[in-house]
């Protein structure tokens, strides 16, 4: 299959949600990652998406939508609380978790009797949900356990040849993918993957918010994940990724004692100053650091590091989004100095 890419004039964006629309996958910017979009209700396009990520059957797809309201169309029950959540963040990076109804395929929402519904901002995006005429499934446009898309070029590296189309909506603002949560109470929520809407954000509408324990940690054999997606390896490149939490001298000192040819550094803007070694940066505030995150990692690959020292980000705002998925590059494993 040749993968057409389209560019972001008025004409090429008709012409990805007519693929949609047709039952074609599409790479598609949003303001997160770029994802792989299909018409979440036609279940044969969904499974060329699973093909093409090589994502397993049981790890649900995002449902994306043009409107809060059209949940509606595709979900049970909606607590007055989603609403509230989506007054103030939809459109923008939260997926709330709800009951679906039978229209939404068993296919799309990986067996489970939950959808994932999502309003993204990102102009062109919408433009395509609203012109395809369809709720729009669409994964991280990588294949399963490779560092998220946050450019057209990333979804060319993985996708050329799988799918119909990509479409070059420039590089996505925020860089890690969206907040899920899920419902617990009345008036509370449970983050089951950090994103750039944080816990604090959620604590303006919500009375309390629950980080599920498998943001931080690995799943104990036999734990199941609230978000199926927390028991895969994830965001992985090919080099072997530590992370190193300590202050910025100590990470100098600890890789002056582990340097090698092919050992790189990813550290913070501030330092860099006389860094001797290699490295490449990552920013410098939780935001700047999620905007790069994953395609610094791709870099890393392509400049053929073996082994790469993260210095860890802050836990707190959307550093918690990042900490959680370099904790997932790295496989659990963290140094503390
Ligand atoms: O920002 C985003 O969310 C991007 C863009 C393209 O919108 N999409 C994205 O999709 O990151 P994906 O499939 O790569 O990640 C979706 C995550 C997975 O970890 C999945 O397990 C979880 O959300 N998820 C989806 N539906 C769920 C559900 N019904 N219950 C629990 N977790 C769900
Ligand atoms: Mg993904």
């Amino acid at each position: 299959m040749k993968t057409i890419l389209f560019s972001d004039s008025a004409e090429d964006i008709s012409s990805a949600a007519e693929l949609i629309k047709k039952g074609e996958v599409v790479g598609i910017p949003t303001e997160t990652v770029y994802g792989l979009g299909a018409n979440a209700l036609d279940e044969k396009a969904v499974r060329v998406v699973f093909a093409a990520k090589g994502r397993p059957a049981d790890n649900p797809l995002i449902v994306h939508v043009a409107d809060f309201s059209q949940a509606e169309n595709y979900t049970s029950y909606i607590p007055s609380l989603a609403y509230k959540l989506a007054d103030k963040f939809c459109p923008g990076p939260l997926t709330m978790v709800l009951q679906k109804n039978d229209k939404i395929p068993m296919v799309t929402s990986g067996g489970l009797d939950t959808v994932g519904i999502r309003v993204p901002s990102h102009a062109i995006m919408h433009k395509i949900i609203v012109e395809s005429g369809c709720p729009i499934a669409a994964p991280s446009a990588n294949i399963s356990g490779l560092p998220s898309p946050t450019c057209a070029v990333h979804v060319m590296e993985d996708m050329n040849g799988r799918i119909a189309a990509v479409l070059d909506g420039g590089t996505s603002e925020f860089g890690v993918e969206s907040t899920v949560i899920s419902f617990e109470t009345e008036d509370s929520v449970r983050i089951l993957r950090p994103g750039a809407i944080t816990k604090e954000m959620l604590l303006e509408i919500c009375h309390e918010v629950i980080i599920d324990p498998s943001i931080l940690k690995e799943l104990e054999d036999g734990q199941e994940a609230a978000s199926p997606g927390m028991k895969y390896k994830h965001y992985s490149p090919k080099a072997n990724v530590i992370m190193v939490e300590s202050s910025s001298a100590d990470f100098r000192r600890f890789i002056s004692e582990n340097d090698g040819e092919k050992v790189y550094s990813l550290i913070y803007n501030s330092d860099e100053k006389d860094f001797p070694y290699n490295y490449m940066t990552y920013g410098e505030t939780p935001l700047e650091q999620a905007h790069w995150i994953f395609q610094r990692l791709r870099e890393l690959d392509s400049v053929g590091a073996e082994t790469v020292y993260v210095r860890a980000p802050i836990k707190e705002g959307v550093g918690l989004a990042v900490y959680n998925r370099l904790i997932r590059a790295a496989g659990f494993e963290v140094i503390r100095i």
